[in-house]
């Protein structure tokens, strides 16, 4: 068992994976933020680890640390290559192999000794697709595989030597192929979209290079906007770089050979610097613009519902998981409207990437009052919620392709069943969010499905919860050892399989039994009442920790400091185990 430690930017999913699977592996595994030098340093003299880890850094680790503790980078190219935008070029430049490699940190950046290196194949989806997706499961593989060699005590770690390059005749079958190269931080001017030039093809490989950060830096109307959440339409045409429709929260923008909907924009000079859906702040401009609904052929498609024998399949693939009040209406809507189809099964499918992370936090943040819109927000994720608990006429399932956060997870426990693909990631908890006490029926669904003393671990833990966790705590069913589309596949074979069991009927009339007698017991209404009474508070009361702790999240503040909840370290008596052990 190794002590680890991980120094990183932030605890983002990637992170919370290798957490999750290095404790699994048996291993103690502290974090502590990259906040500056010295309290790295100190992070290290506390702790004393073993090993320490880097999943997600931003600038390099100090000398005084690598040169006696071993370092290991997880950098997001494949081996060789070098630099800050790495999977940004990997997709600007078409590359259909990536991968993910794992190196020893030393006086260059990016250029330290390899540990393990593991490729893969990329897809046609934005930047933070691809890191949630293929990078994090890459990731994983690499850094089980270093940390193994490294426990191992032999094994010496391949120097960066480029003449080991792929003209190498027969590179040695231990050594590995340096592939890439060096490659500068990408520009806006790199980034660039030539209206009157690009195909649609291009302009999508260019939003999707740069979606989550930074964003395509471009002019709409004479405004500055960062672009992301771009998609192909099909049908609608127009002179390049017009605007020619909207739909949803979507605009749709003229390409040389097409045109693509753009989901999101980032204002450059507003005062609301955040992701917001692009009709938000473009308004004025859309009111000239025909408004087009979404089906198969063209539109900006949020919602969908497709249908396979005796199962209905409602789709919510929302940027970034975030559902807001208009969202949850139209999802709820669409819910009704599966539960009316002559079917017995109902799977809600979410997204490829989030199944849900709960309240859209930045349309609340950019909401003339930031309380009644969580209101509006929080009622309207609980009336969907409510309609799923009560749903009589079949059996659902929630399919977890992507992690989920917060309410979102509580919203998928309203389901009969969780099934969640390996690797997925659950944030059960409303904590960080400023202590909101949360709703969409938690305090009824937790004990139900997980017991009261599990309800009690989950709630209070504040920490990330892998698949095999989640399975034993109750929280979920059933965990599909599959990702994507092979997930995807499975999913629909299982529920056409639940839809055709003798044992449907009785399981269905169970569910309707047990529900009446939960509801004699006690109300949903009641619990509803009283999770709203104290997230009134949170919203109207005096203490405005949730509106500081939103505020944070949205306008992304840098943490001064780890959560203790992550940080063992930095608890009293991790600190006083270590004394016996050696200073960096
Ligand atoms: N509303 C708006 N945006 C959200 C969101 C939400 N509820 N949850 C996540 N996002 C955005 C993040 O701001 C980030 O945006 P970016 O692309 O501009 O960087 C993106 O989704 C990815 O989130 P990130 O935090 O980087 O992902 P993660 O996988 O590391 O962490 C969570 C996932 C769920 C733990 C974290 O996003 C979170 O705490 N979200 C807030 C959940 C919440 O409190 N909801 C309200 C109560 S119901």
């Amino acid at each position: 068992m190794l002590r680890i430690l991980f120094l990183t930017h932030a605890f983002n999913s990637l992170t919370q994976r290798l957490y999750i699977e290095l404790q699994q592996q048996g291993h103690e595994v502290s974090v502590e933020f990259d906040i500056n030098d010295t309290v790295a340093i100190e992070a290290v003299n506390l702790y004393q680890p073993d090993l320490i880890i880097a999943p997600f850094l931003k600038r390099a680790i100090p000398e005084s640390i690598w040169k006696k503790t071993t370092c290991l980078i997880v950098h997001p190219g494949i081996a060789g290559d070098r630099g800050p935008s790495a999977l940004d070029w990997a997709i600007i430049n078409n590359e259909i192999l990536w991968g993910v490699t794992v190196l020893q940190a030393n006086e260059e950046m990016d250029a330290g000794d390899i540990w393990a290196t593991q490729e893969f194949m990329t897809r046609h989806v934005s930047k933070a697709s691809l890191y949630r997706n293929e990078v994090t499961e890459a990731a994983t593989l690499a850094v089980l595989k270093s940390v193994k060699l490294y426990e191992g005590g032999s094994f010496i770690p391949q120097p960066l030597d480029y003449s080991n390059a792929e003209n190498l005749i027969e590179p040695r079958k231990s050594l590995v192929k340096i592939k890439g190269q060096f490659q500068p931080l990408m520009t806006q001017t790199d980034r660039k979209i030539h209206w009157y030039e690009d195909t649609t093809e291009t302009v999508l490989r260019k939003i999707r290079s740069a979606d989550g950060f930074p964003g395509v830096l471009d002019d709409i109307m004479g405004r500055e906007f960062f672009l992301y959440d771009a998609h192909e339409e099909q049908q609608l045409r127009g002179k390049p770089g017009e605007l020619i429709a909207y739909c949803g929260g979507a605009i749709c923008r003229a390409t040389t050979d097409g045109a693509v909907w753009i989901g999101h924009l980032r204002d450059k000079q507003a005062h609301h610097p955040f992701k917001l859906p692009a009709t938000h702040l473009l308004e004025q401009t859309i009111q000239h613009l025909p408004e087009i609904v979404a089906d198969q052929m063209t539109g900006y498609r949020d919602i969908w519902y497709e249908q396979e024998g005796d199962v209905g399949y409602l789709h919510f693939p929302f940027y970034n998981g975030a559902m807001g009040t208009e969202q949850c209406q139209r999802l709820h809507r669409a819910y009704i409207e599966a539960c009316q189809q002559k079917t017995k099964v109902i799977v809600l499918m979410g997204g490829a990437d989030f199944w849900s992370n709960g309240m859209h936090l930045n349309l609340i943040e950019a909401a003339q009052s930031a309380a009644d819109e969580s209101w509006n927000n929080i009622n309207a994720i609980n009336d969907l919620a409510l309609e799923i608990i009560n749903t009589n006429s079949h059996l659902t399932i929630a399919a977890l392709q992507g992690n989920a956060g917060a309410g979102g997870v509580f919203l998928a426990r309203a389901v009969d069943e969780i099934w969640a693909s390996q690797g997925v990631i659950l944030n059960p908890h409303y904590k960080d969010m400023g202590n909101l006490y949360g709703s969409e029926y938690w305090t009824y669904l937790l004990p139900r499905y997980a017991g009261q003393e599990n309800a009690e671990r989950i709630i209070q833990a504040r920490l990330p919860i892998g698949t095999q966790d989640a399975l034993s705590l109750g929280l979920i069913n059933e965990v599909i050892e599959k990702k994507g589309a092979f997930f995807v596949q499975d999913v629909k074979k299982r529920a056409a399989d639940m839809a055709d069991v003798p044992a449907y009927s009785s399981r269905l009339e169970y569910k309707r039994k047990r529900r009446e007698v939960d509801e004699q017991y006690k109300p949903l209404a009641e619990y509803r009442k009283s999770e709203l009474d104290k997230m009134h508070m949170n919203f109207f009361g005096f203490d405005p920790s949730y509106h500081i702790a939103r505020y944070n999240f949205v306008y992304k503040v840098a943490k001064s400091r780890t959560p203790l909840t992550i940080a063992l370290h930095r608890r009293t008596s991790s600190i006083i185990n270590n004394k016996t052990r050696r200073a960096v």
